[in-house]
This record gives C-alpha cells, structure tokens and sequence, in this order.
C-alpha cells in the first residue's frame, strides 16, 4: 500500500502526521520489542470492549440461492441493533449476500454488478476455481460495471464464502457489510443424514463498530497492527440475537467472517461442540470438544445436542478468553447468540462414527519445502509507515511473482511466527491443505485440523506450522496472506504461480 493510502485507510490526515508531535514520536518509537509490551502507549491498539446486546431480536437466516445468484455490491440501508443504518450489502436492505447452495459437479454463474462508488470484485472463498474467476486483488471491477462469474464447483461438501478483494479495500468493505455464505452439498455428506431444514443453522459471526447512522472503519495505526474489532458481535448480521430450538440435535455452519477478532467458542452449559468439518468440508470422525478456537476466514461445521433440556432453558454460545492472543485478543469473554428452548421432540439422529473418506498426505511425497517468516514491525522511519506486516520481508506487489509451482506438484509450506506477537491466520487461494504439524505455542494440532482439509489457518505468537499441499492442474496466479484484513490490506500478501 502507498503511504497516501495508509494515511487514508488509517484515518490519519497528513495535518495531523505534520502537526502532531505526539504522532511522529509514537512512530519513532515504534519497535517489535516497546511497542506490543511497551508502557502505556495505546493509540487504540487496546482491544475495544465487546457491548453484549439484550438478546431479543431474532436470529436472520439469509436467503438462499441455488443457481444463478445476481449479486450487486452496493450501498444501502440495514436494520441492525434497533437501528436503521447504512452499510454495504450485495442486496438492497441488509448486510450479507444470500447464500449460495450448489451440489458439487454444477456450475455457478453469478452475475455481479458493481453498484459501489469504488472498485470491487468477489473472492470465493475455500473454493478452488481457475485463477481469472478467483477475485485476485487486482482483477476488479470498475464502478458501474458488472462482470459474470462462471465456474464448475469441483470439490467436496463445504462451508465456503464470498467477499470482496480489491486491493487495498478488502477490509474497508468487508467491514461495512460485503460477505456471504457458499455452500457445497454432495452424496457423501448428505448419506449422513445429519440435521437439515431448520436444523441447520448458518452463523456468520463478525465484530462491527456501530453508530446509530452507520458501520464505522477508521482504524488508527495500532488497529492496523492489531486488526480492527468492534464493539457489537453480529450473527447474521444482528447484534446479540436468539433463535428457538427443540430438544434435539442442531447442525451449526459457522463462519468467523470478522476482519480480526479471533473466538474462542464455546457454549455457556459445557455441553460438549461435536466438530465434523472444517474448511475443506467433512473430517474423517466427529470430535467432541469443549472449545473452538476459530480465526478470521475459518469454518466449523459443529452438531450440539439440546436434547434433555427443559422448555425455558437458555444456551448461549459465547467465546471465552484465551492466552497467547497477543495484544489485543482473547481478553474478554462474552455471549454472542442465545438458544432458546422452545420446543419438545423426539430425535432418531445419532452421531456418525465415520464421517468422510480421508487420507493424510506423507510428508514424504512432498517434492520440496518452502519457508514463509512472518514478519512485523518493519519501520526503520518513523515517517516509512507501509508494510508493516510482510512474508520473507516482503510486501504485496502485484509486480512480482513471489514462488511458482508446478501443476500438480504437492510440496511443504511452512510458516513461522515465532518471532511474532501477534496472531495471523493464514490463507491460501485456489488450494485445500493439510496441516502436518504445528510446534511452538500450543504445540499441537486442533481437532478440526486433524483429519481434514483446510484453507486457513491460525498461528498464534510463537508458533510454526507446516502444511502439505497438492497443487491443481488450474494454472495462473494466486495470492495467498493473512486473512486478519488489517494484515492483508497493510500487504501481508504474496503471489504463488501455478504454471
Ligand atoms: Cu477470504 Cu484472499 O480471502
Ligand atoms: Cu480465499
Ligand atoms: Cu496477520
């Protein structure tokens, strides 16, 4: 990014940079080691406290499409919180796209129309398409024009998204309200039987910063650092909602569609969070777990049992506080949706004990290695404010290729954050992977990293990851970064050539 844009994008004016003697010295003083732990700086970079709602309004589903979706990006009004405010939507009246619902083996065709004042495009999110169909950062759409997405979903069942991707403003419009749900069916899942209907609940769940008039983005240079958060968690985009449930087994589709702020989910009963996918789709078995630690652009596909409980009873599911979230993450913990227990029935439904043909990849079928350094904090200036974050030193750069590969090719990435303080999730365009090892931090693999697919993935201060990674045959060029947006749009962005 240009310093002009990161001025802009910061919400800092090139007066208050000249006139602000406060500013430049904060600047001069930015190091790694003062800056996270320093004494008593906070230029925002203090996590903004989580306002829970009252939980009275209902939960919205989105509606949804089966094929041929017109999405046009544009601004409008949404009623959030009680109030009607303006936020971006790919549909007039409300944020968040309809969701898209295909079988593996159709073909999507989803016209855009881009109705913004700026450009856009749309990123599809897990889902693994040819590269000119992939929203890459620079393939975008001018203001008034529309262009035709047309792809084959060739893949297994999944939980994917769509978003914007333009460069620089990927975060800016995600926040106002530009995101939707893809969901791929296929035989093998639905052989499962597994809860449908209004037994399965999708949970896009974002941190926004609500005025009474709008969604604010101003982030300050801390929340460039940090990611930005705000105050009220939406789900589906209401703040604080409930929905109704009957005494059985629900299936949750979650997706943290926020632009930082990681959770650490869990439900206020302890009742157990049955995992059975994950951003790839299905893993081999169930996993019962009592926490999901689940970042920006991640997925769980989770069952909950409500069985038993008397009508009255109120679940929530919230997200507790964690260590080694850095600066600004895992300090608090709060309620994000209630479960409201409406309803008694009886339910036939047993967990499967197999969910999905897997096989893990060997580290050894690997043709080669590469190492990504997660880098931050490189302001040798107090005045050189771009590119904070970077990979191998290096800032996004639509220029130059950064690593290319053969079709075809499986080959090792690994990444290392152990010199870093801050959380990064990282995400790949156009491939699944499979996380081989994670040493460093929490030193293990999580349950829904285990035995499935995926295409994000969390590293926490401290941390290496590997993942093993078999290319497709689908040529051209990819980006891959971290999915903190604040991250991304700072240029934490590299390319990857698929010849
Ligand atoms: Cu969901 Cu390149 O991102
Ligand atoms: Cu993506
Ligand atoms: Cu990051």
């Amino acid at each position: 990014m240009k310093r002009s844009e990161f001025i802009k994008n910061t919400g800092l004016g090139a007066g208050s940079i000249l006139a602000g003697g406060s500013v430049l010295s904060f600047l001069a003083a930015c190091n790694k080691n003062n800056m996270m732990n320093g004494g008593g700086m906070n230029m925002g970079g203090q996590p903004v406290p989580v306002t829970e709602g009252n939980f009275s309004r209902l939960l919205p589903i989105p509606s949804v499409v089966t094929n041929n979706a017109s999405l046009a990006a544009q601004a409008t009004a949404a009623n959030v919180n009680g109030s009607n405010i303006s936020a971006l939507g790919y549909q007039p009246n409300g944020i968040l796209g309809p969701t898209i619902r295909l079988n593996s083996g159709n073909v999507a065709n989803i016209s855009f129309q881009n109705n913004l004042s700026e450009k856009s495009n749309i990123h599809w999110h897990g889902l693994k398409i040819p590269a000119n169909m992939d929203g890459h950062p620079e393939a975008i759409i001018n203001p008034g024009s529309s262009f035709n997405y047309q792809f084959t979903v060739n893949q297994r069942a999944a939980l994917c998204w769509y978003h914007p991707h333009p460069n620089g403003a990927t975060a800016r419009q995600a926040f106002q309200g530009l995101a939707g749900l893809f969901i791929i069916n296929d035989a093998e899942e639905a052989a499962l039987n597994l809860p449908s209907g209004n037994y399965e609940i999708p949970l896009v769940i974002q941190d926004k910063r609500l005025t009474s008039t709008g969604i604010t983005y101003n982030p300050s240079i801390m929340e460039v650092m940090t990611g930005y958060m705000g105050e009220s968690i939406l789900a589906n985009g209401e703040a604080s909602p409930f929905t109704e449930v009957a005494t059985r087994f629900y299936r949750l589709r979650i997706l943290n569609g926020s632009n930082a702020r990681i959770y650490n989910l869990a439900l206020s009963n302890n009742a157990d969070l049955i995992i059975i996918g994950n951003d790839g789709g299905l893993l081999k078995n169930p996993s019962a777990v009592k926490n999901i630690l689940l970042a920006p652009g991640e997925r769980s596909d989770v069952l909950v049992n409500f069985a038993g409980l008397s009508i009255g009873t109120e679940v929530f599911l919230e997200s507790r506080m964690f260590d080694h979230g850095g600066s600004a993450q895992g300090k608090q913990g709060f309620k994000i949706i209630k479960f409201k227990v409406t309803q008694t029935v009886s339910d036939g439904f047993t967990v499967p004990v197999i969910l999905s043909s897997f096989t893990a990849i060997p580290a050894s079928v690997a043709s080669r290695t590469r190492d990504f350094v997660l880098n931050v904090m490189q302001m040798n200036s107090g005045m050189n404010m771009t590119g904070m974050h970077q990979i191998n030193g290096k800032s996004y750069d639509k220029n130059r290729v950064d690593e290319t590969i053969s079709a075809n090719a499986t080959e090792i990435w690994a990444f290392d954050n152990s010199q870093g303080d801050e959380p990064h999730p990282i995400h790949l365009h156009g491939v699944h992977f499979q996380v081989l090892e994670r040493t460093g931090g929490r030193g293990q693999l999580t349950a829904s990293e285990k035995s499935g697919w995926k295409d994000t993935v969390l590293l926490l201060p401290q941390e290496k990851i590997k993942l093993i990674i078999p290319f497709a045959t689908l040529s051209g060029v990819f980006v891959f970064h971290c999915h903190n947006l604040e991250h991304e749009d700072d240029g934490m962005m590299l390319q990857y050539q698929l010849n």
